[in-house]
């Protein structure tokens, strides 16, 4: 049996395609509470507090779609090997390994998942300082949900090339997988179509989520859904949703594993479980709607369109 390609460190960052870059980074700065690193005329990078140079690129792009999802890994020479595995095992690449000539740097590897998303394998980023304060902005991103018309086979897709692992799941509609000591860092959403679910902040405790959906309701931005607690993962969540209507979400407190102890689970989809303190009610139409988006044709579909265009 073939070894994962890599072990992945953490989730560092999500590019996401928005038909609003503009709008969305003043929005993701001036109310999110995320800082502008770069910008340019094709979109702009932003951080959190954490160590990461950036947690969030937006691409200007004629509709919205996942542009990649970024993991860490230790060394180049770990994206060499990478790079050499997914040769054996005939995955898609569409960048790399070598230099990243992109704001962050790093040396990385890019290649595509089974529905068309980009994930980028990437060591030696540009350090940058953790920033001080109390402020109640985000430490950087820590998780993605994505919708996929087949869970099992993207499930299977990041556990054996990936090497994640499966914490838990939410009946068979949700499957949530970890490549570190966080529950999870992906997740994956039975849909109608492939497309970005949302997006997830980590604030450093309760209470910052808690102040900082306070900010947004001082901009006039209310909770598409939330405050609430999840069961799978144990962390708070509430959901908003950007100038383009890609759904981002505050959470804090994600349960630590340990990877000895740890038994998956399959969690009943009933209220009192996915709404553990009972202050979010259901989920609105509405909201399930800004998280199914418009299905996104991906990395395959892009590049036949670019191709022919
Ligand atoms: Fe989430």
């Amino acid at each position: 049996m073939n070894q994962p390609i890599a072990r992945l460190r953490r989730l560092r960052s999500v590019e996401l395609r928005t038909h609003a870059a503009a709008d969305s980074a003043e929005f993701y700065s001036e109310v999110w509470g995320l800082s502008v690193v770069e910008s340019g005329r094709e979109g702009a990078w932003l951080r959190g507090t954490g160590d990461q140079h950036h947690a969030l690129q937006l691409t200007q792009a004629d509709r919205n779609g996942l542009g990649r999802i970024s993991f860490a890994v230790s060394t180049p020479a770990e994206v060499d090997d990478a790079a050499r595995r997914v040769a054996e095992r005939g995955i898609l690449v569409v960048q790399g390994p070598g230099p990243v000539d992109d704001a962050g740097g790093g040396y990385g590897l890019r290649i595509v998942d089974p529905e068309g998303r980009i994930i980028e394998l990437i060591a030696d980023t540009l350090a940058v300082p953790a920033l001080g304060g109390d402020d109640a902005v985000p430490v950087g991103v820590t998780h993605v949900v994505l919708n996929t018309v087949d869970i099992d086979a993207a499930v299977r897709f990041y556990c054996d090339v990936l090497g994640m692992r499966v914490s838990d799941w939410s009946e068979h509609q949700m499957a949530f997988l970890r490549c570190n000591s966080d529950h999870h860092s992906i997740a994956f959403n039975q849909a109608e179509w492939a497309s970005v679910n949302h997006v997830a902040y980590e604030m450093p405790s309760v209470d910052h989520f808690m102040r900082g959906i306070g900010r947004l309701r001082h901009h006039g931005q209310l909770p598409l859904w939330g405050p609430g607690k999840h069961g799978p993962g144990d962390n708070t969540f509430s959901y908003f949703a950007d100038p383009a209507g890609l759904v981002c979400e505050y959470t804090s407190g994600i349960a630590q594993i340990d990877e000895d102890r740890w038994l998956c689970r399959v969690w009943r989809r009933v209220p009192e479980l996915s709404d553990l303190w009972g202050t979010a009610g259901p989920p609105s139409r509405q909201v399930r709607e800004h998280m199914a988006g418009i299905p996104d044709p991906g990395a395959f579909e892009r590049h036949d369109l670019e191709r022919a265009s």
